[in-house]
C-alpha cells in the first residue's frame, strides 16, 4: 500500500479521468479526498452530469447502481461490493411485485434506497430530500404505493396529508436510535437542538426540532443560531458539520444497545481509503446490471431528476 494514499488516489484520478462521489456517511478520510460529497439526490445529480470516464462511488450498492443506470457505458466502481443496505434488502423484488399486483391502480413511488430491480418496477424514484415535493405533485385522486421505508413514508403522509400504501421496510441504523437516551441527552444539554433524518422512527421524530435529509440537516446546523445539536442520523455527517462550524458542538444520538457503534451504518463503513485506492488501481469491483433492468430503472430515476428541479 503506498505511504501517501491521498497522493496515490489523486494520481489515479488523473490517469483514469475519474470522479470520486462520496456520501456523508463515509469515513472522514474518504470525504476529504472526494470530488463531491452529498446526499443521495445530490450524488445522483452529479452522476447524471459528470463527464468523467470512471465514477468511483464511495457509498453503498444502490447508490453506485443508480450511477451505473444513469451511465451505462461508464465504469462505475464501488470500493467494497458488499456495501449493501438493510433497507434495500427489506424489499425483495418478488414480494414487492406481488404487493404491486394487488394494487394495480396505484402509482409506485420508491425511495432511492432500493435495488435496481425495485426501481425497474417503479414509476418515480425519490430521495429523502424531494419525497414531499414529488408526492405533492401527484394528482389527489391518484392512489400511491410508497416503498420501501415505512418511516419516510409515514413522514411524507404527515407532511402532505396524503394516504399512501406503505411497504414496511426500515433502516437498521435509523430504527435503532433510543428515544429515552435522546431525551436524557436533551435534559443534560437543554440548549441543544435535536435534528433528525426522516428514516428515524416516530418516537424519535416527535422530539426533533428539525427533520430533513443529510444535506438539509447539514444546512440547518449551519444556519440555525443554536450552538449545539443532537444529531439523529449516521454520525459520518458530523465530520462536515464540524468542519463547516468548528465553534458548534455536535452530539451523535445514541443507539438503544449499550457500548455498540449501532448508529454507524455497517454497510457504508465497509468502504475504506485503502479499498478505494485498490478499486481505482485494479478497476474493480465494478457495478454491472442486466440491460433490461437498467433500461427499465432509468425512466423513474429521470422522472425524479426532472420533478425535483
Ligand atoms: P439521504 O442521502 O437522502 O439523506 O439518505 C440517507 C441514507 O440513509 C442514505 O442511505
Ligand atoms: Fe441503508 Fe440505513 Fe445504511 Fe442508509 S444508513 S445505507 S438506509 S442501512
Amino acid at each position: 500500500m503506498p505511504s501517501d494514499l491521498f497522493g496515490a488516489i489523486k494520481a489515479l484520478k488523473q490517469e483514469l479521468n475519474a470522479v470520486i462521489l462520496a456520501h456523508y456517511y463515509q469515513n472522514a478520510d474518504i470525504q476529504d479526498i472526494a470530488d463531491c460529497i452529498g446526499d443521495s439526490l445530490e450524488l445522483s445529480r452529479k452522476a447524471a452530469n459528470t463527464n468523467a470516464d470512471v465514477i468511483v462511488f464511495a457509498g453503498v450498492h444502490f447508490m453506485a447502481e443508480t450511477a451505473k443506470i444513469l451511465n451505462p457505458d461508464k465504469l462505475v466502481l464501488l470500493p467494497d461490493l458488499n456495501a449493501g443496505c438493510s433497507l434495500a434488502d427489506s424489499c425483495p423484488p418478488d414480494a414487492f411485485a406481488a404487493f404491486k399486483a394487488d394494487r394495480s391502480e396505484h402509482l409506485v413511488i420508491s425511495y432511492i434506497n432500493c435495488s435496481a430491480a425495485i426501481k425497474a418496477m417503479s414509476d418515480i424514484i425519490c430521495t429523502s430530500s424531494n419525497a414531499v415535493k414529488i408526492v405533492n405533485r401527484i394528482p389527489q385522486n391518484q392512489p400511491i404505493i410508497f416503498g420501501p421505508d415505512r418511516n419516510l413514508g409515514r413522514y411524507v403522509m404527515e407532511q402532505t396529508g396524503r394516504h399512501m400504501e406503505l411497504w414496511q421496510g426500515a433502516c437498521i441504523v435509523h430504527e435503532n436510535f433510543s428515544e429515552k437516551k435522546i431525551v436524557q441527552l436533551k435534559i443534560a444539554n437543554p440548549q441543544a437542538e435535536i435534528i433528525a433524518h426522516p428514516e428515524c422512527e416516530p418516537p424519535v421524530l416527535r422530539h426533533a426540532n428539525y427533520i430533513g435529509s443529510t444535506t438539509a440537516l447539514l444546512k440547518y446546523s449551519q444556519s440555525s443560531s443554536s450552538s449545539a445539536f443532537i444529531v439523529a442520523t449516521e454520525p459520518g455527517i458530523i465530520h462536515q458539520m464540524q468542519k463547516q462550524a468548528p465553534h458548534k458542538r455536535f452530539i451523535p444520538a445514541p443507539a438503544t444497545a449499550n457500548n455498540c457503534a449501532c448508529n454507524e451504518c455497517p454497510h457504508m463503513r465497509l468502504n475504506t481509503l485503502e479499498k478505494l485506492y485498490l478499486a481505482m488501481k485494479n478497476r474493480t469491483p465494478e457495478i454491472t446490471l442486466p440491460e433490461h433492468i437498467s433500461v427499465a430503472a432509468l425512466q423513474p430515476i429521470q422522472r425524479m431528476l426532472e420533478m425535483s428541479v
